[in-house]
């Protein structure tokens, strides 16, 4: 699908990419990975011609580049950068359909991919698309920024560190998103970026280069088992001891203080405690401590009544995270219900805590900015 044979680029003496040779077959999910400087920009820019080669070629779909019109090659490469790149005074519909807009696709066309498209990343078209880019999240934003690239449906992708710039949850959740997309889509994805645990999750084949030299290209499994030299080896370690937010489990987001009272409570008494704590709902134990459900103002207000005992009113059909738990997992759980938080179960099934949307975010900033203490 790509083929580099001995491409050369110099910039004045320096030489920036050293007779670069490689291919990458079809569907393909290739890294580009090494320190910064190492041409990996350079690589990915003389894939769609905005950077040309001093010598050596370029093949893209058994096509010599040098000899097609740019503009036509670009329609076959979608092309994310870091910096997302939206147009700040577009909406994002009009955002995703800037290329099959220039292509002149029918608006009914360009309205049915933009909602295919946000459907696949979850986010509501009828939410969303009438936005504009600042109202969104950086996370939001980044994954429009990928949605447009495919918006054409281009055979080939170009990535340039996409998530770079992103929290390490938000980048965690986007990275299992264009996996999904690859799987689903089947494109041919050149993804650069300097983290070789990106590297290891995302890649079919990962390309480690270093002074515009390819050093190894190999499979991940490969890579790790024999690196090629002692800097690969270097990469590997220093994201291994790295904070990784895909080890991070329920039991590190969650907060341990909580309200709860066993099933047999009266409800006068609950709707007490409620009002003394100033909180809008409780957690019911069994007899035994083991979690039995949530009880919200809402229900006791439905009930209609303070006669009785709390158990008789309780919803039993809460989703609940375990403690070992992977702790997307559990925010994805907050996200798909309609309560405020999610209960964390020990595995003798008793309250360990809970995690609310607020606990996650001050998660997020601990990852992001350290232990503040
Ligand atoms: N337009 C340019 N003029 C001169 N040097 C450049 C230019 N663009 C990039 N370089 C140099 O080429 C090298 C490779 O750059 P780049 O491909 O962006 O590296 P990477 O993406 O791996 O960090 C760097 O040393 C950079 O300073
Ligand atoms: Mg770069």
């Amino acid at each position: 699908m790509i083929r580099f044979e001995n491409v050369r680029k110099k910039y004045g003496d320096t030489v920036i990419l050293d007779n670069l040779s490689f291919n990458i077959e079809p569907g393909e999910f290739v890294v580009l990975i090494g320190p910064s400087g190492c041409g990996k920009t350079t690589t990915l820019k003389s894939i769609n011609r905005l950077i040309t080669p001093d010598k050596g070629k370029i093949f893209v779909d058994g096509q010599d580049i040098s000899e097609v019109n740019p503009v036509k090659l670009r329609r076959k490469i979608g092309y994310v950068i870091q910096q997302i790149g939206l147009f700040p005074n577009m909406t994002i519909e009009q955002n995703i359909g800037i290329v099959p807009k220039r292509l002149k696709y029918p608006k009914s066309k360009i309205k049915e991919i933009t909602q295919e498209l946000m459907e696949m990343v979850g986010m509501s078209y009828e939410e969303y698309a009438h936005k504009y880019p600042s109202e969104l999240s950086g996370g939001q934003q980044q994954r429009i920024g990928v949605l447009r690239a495919l918006a054409a449906s281009p055979p080939i992708v170009l990535m340039d560190e996409p998530f770079g710039a992103l929290d390490p949850m938000t980048r965690s959740i986007l990275q299992d998103e264009i996996v999904k997309l690859h799987k689903k889509l089947k494109k041919t994805i050149v993804f650069v970026t300097h983290d070789m645990n990106e590297a290891l999750d995302l890649a079919d084949k990962i390309i480690f280069m270093e002074k515009g030299e390819i050093v190894q290209m190999a499979t991940p499994d490969e890579m790790l088992a024999h690196p090629a030299s002692a800097l690969i080896r270097d990469f590997m370690r220093k994201s291994s001891s790295s904070a990784d937010s895909s080890d991070l489990t329920a039991a590190d987001f969650m907060k341990t203080k909580f309200f709860s009272v066993y099933k047999k409570r009266s409800i006068r008494e609950c709707t007490d405690l409620m009002a003394r704590q100033h909180i809008d709902s409780l957690l019911i134990k069994n007899d035994d401590d083991t979690f039995a459900g949530i009880v919200t103002i809402r229900d006791i207000k439905k009930h209609g009544k303070s006669s009785g005992s709390i158990g008789d009113i309780t919803p039993y059909d809460n989703i609940t995270s375990s403690i070992s738990e992977n702790a997307k997992e559990s925010f994805d759980k907050l996200y798909n219900t309609g309560d405020n938080y999610v209960v964390v179960l020990e595995d003798n099934k008793t309250i360990a805590g809970i995690i609310s949307k607020t606990s996650m975010a001050t998660a997020m900033a601990d990852t992001l900015w350290g232990d503040m203490q």
